[in-house]
């Protein structure tokens, strides 16, 4: 024994006191992370809301006229894409139950309800040719009970469910969808406009252009990276622009509402303090964010310029003739720029973003491998149900600085926010991660002075959570799929945001 032993005793005291010093910081610091929820309250005029998409919840897919989309074509020709094999044929059927759910969103107090139309149960093949009465009378009896009950209605016009016929058309790849959305958009204006006063073009593009051109991970899924995820995002962002100047000029002076897009990101926190992780972060964010803000937030409009110098550099090398990133000209720059009234968020997470000193050339292109970035996540976030959600609130407040001071004093709605679990009713971890959340938001807005006007928390209810089904639960009801009839049950966590609106603030209202 001797010496050895002496060694080994002093190291293992001073492992033990390792941790235990570690567990006291651990203590101390949730303690005080609890003891530190920003005690300021929300303005009188900040909204609080809840947010649901068409495809996710509504069902009757194939009922009263409603036509095909891509994600009813998607789930039915490629099952073994989606967990556990469902679809959204229907859903939380919330096309029939509408009435007891906005009872239900009543019961939370909220100021709105964030919903999508769905195109083809207005337009059943994509043209505004032929209007389907059922559709609008559907939306209008939505739209007419939300009223009755003093919840504003805010209405995304594209969440993801592209009609069928246009995909077969070439879909987001095609430069006339700017003409097909800009009739379906002033089909809606002039049915519902009367009453609808905040409209998002589209629902998060990266998902759409990103996953679901570039990848094969959402609906249409060409799977084609680096060439038609940026065509779509260019023809996307002129259709967003299409819609907003046709009510800018022909309907704003009526109806008197706002029209703008909502985008979503992660924060990307430098993974060290070296000089090229930060630029690799701050252009990470250019890439996956800027793509899509700088042409309608900045005020030079148009693609973020690392972006259009990292994507001609490399289209170079790999032997094309021109950059994948398409260009605008002036005129489409300029006709893209300002085109909006807020800035809509989407936001859940952080991510760590490292700097890529080498990418060979080699296979496919891709929109990372022109960043030369790459994002890893810190092991002791704490996780939730979905692997890219981890718990990370000072990411939000950073964001928040950040987009103020990329963009100016733009008024911001965070239009979704949410925690996924396995749809525990006793909810612990949901309400904790709102807490937080919010405490973020607070410190954004009274340390940093981000002008934010509005919250909503996704989701209102469980729905289907595209390719994983109805396994990833965000909803404040619980929604049991096993039952016909879809039986709704509120979580803890629908009672914790009601008592939050009611006090407008989180300090020490439980
Ligand atoms: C609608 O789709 C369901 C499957 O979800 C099918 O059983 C039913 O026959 C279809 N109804 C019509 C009217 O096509
Ligand atoms: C759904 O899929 C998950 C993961 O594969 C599995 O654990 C679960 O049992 C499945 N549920 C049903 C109802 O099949
Ligand atoms: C998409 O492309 C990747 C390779 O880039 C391939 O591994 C994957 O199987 C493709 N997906 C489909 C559905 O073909
Ligand atoms: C970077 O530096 C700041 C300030 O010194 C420090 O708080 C932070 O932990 C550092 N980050 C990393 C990833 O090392
Ligand atoms: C975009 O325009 C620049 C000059 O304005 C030109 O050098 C480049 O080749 C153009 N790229 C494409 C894809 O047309």
């Amino acid at each position: 024994m001797g010496h050895t032993s002496i060694h080994y005793l002093f190291f293992n005291k001073i492992t033990s006191m390792v941790q235990f010093c570690k567990l006291v910081i651990f203590i101390s610091s949730a303690l005080s992370s609890y003891g530190r929820l920003n005690p300021n309250k929300f303005p009188d005029d900040f909204l609080f809301g809840i947010a649901s998409a068409s495809y996710q919840i509504e069902g009757a897919w194939n009922l009263s006229g409603k036509g095909e989309n891509i994600w009813d074509r998607y789930t039915h020709t490629h099952p073994e894409l989606i967990l556990n094999r469902t679809n959204g044929d229907i859903a939380c059927n919330s096309y029939h139950r509408y009435e007891e759910d906005v009872a239900l969103i009543k019961k939370l107090g909220v100021q709105f309800y964030r919903f999508s139309l769905s195109w083809t149960r207005i337009l059943p093949i994509g043209f505004s040719s032929k209007i389907n009465p059922d559709g609008i009378r559907y939306y209008n009896n939505l739209i007419n009970l939300l009223m009755k009950n003093d919840i504003i209605p805010i209405i995304t016009i594209f969440h993801w469910d592209t009609p069928q016929h246009l995909e077969e058309l070439g879909g987001f790849t095609n430069a006339l969808m700017a003409n097909w959305f800009e009739d379906y958009a002033r089909v809606v204006f002039e049915n519902f406009g009367d009453r609808v006063k905040v409209w998002i073009t589209f629902n998060e593009p990266k998902e759409i252009c990103l996953k679901g051109y570039g990848g094969d991970e959402k609906a249409p899924g060409y799977n084609l990276s680096g060439t038609a995820d940026y065509i779509c995002a260019h023809n996307l962002m002129k259709a967003h622009a299409r819609a907003y100047h046709l009510y800018d000029k022909q309907f704003r002076s009526k109806q008197n509402g706002q029209i703008s897009i909502v985008m979503d990101t992660f924060w990307m926190e430098p993974a060290t303090n070296l000089t090229w992780d930060k630029k690799a972060a701050e252009r990470r964010l250019a890439f996956i964010f800027g793509w899509y803000a700088h042409p309608v937030y900045s005020s030079n409009g148009d693609y973020p310029d690392v972006m259009k110098k990292y994507v001609a550099r490399r289209s170079k090398r790999e032997g094309f003739k021109r950059s994948r990133l398409p260009n605008f000209t002036k005129e489409e720059v300029n006709y893209i720029k300002g085109t909006y009234d807020f800035l809509g968020l989407n936001h859940y997470s952080t991510v760590l973003t490292k700097n890529v000193l080498f990418e060979p050339i080699f296979g496919k292109p891709s929109v990372e491998k022109d960043s030369m970035t790459v994002t890893e996540y810190d092991p002791s976030w704490p996780n939730s149900k979905a692997s890219w959600l981890k718990v990370v609130p000072w990411g939000f407040t950073k964001l928040l600085v950040w987009l103020k001071n990329a963009y100016g004093n733009v008024p911001i709605y965070i239009t979704e926010n949410g925690f996924a679990d396995d749809g525990e009713i006793d909810d612990k971890d949901r309400i904790n991660y709102h807490k937080l959340y919010l405490s973020a938001l607070l410190d954004a807005m009274h340390k940093y002075k981000v002008n934010v006007k509005a919250y909503t928390i996704w989701s209102f209810m469980d729905d289907f959570e595209w390719r994983d089904g109805y396994m990833t639960r965000f909803g404040l009801y619980h929604v049991d799929f096993n039952d016909p009839g879809r039986n709704r049950t509120p979580k803890a966590s629908a009672e914790y945001y009601r008592k939050v609106i009611a006090a407008r603030k989180i300090d020490g209202i439980d």
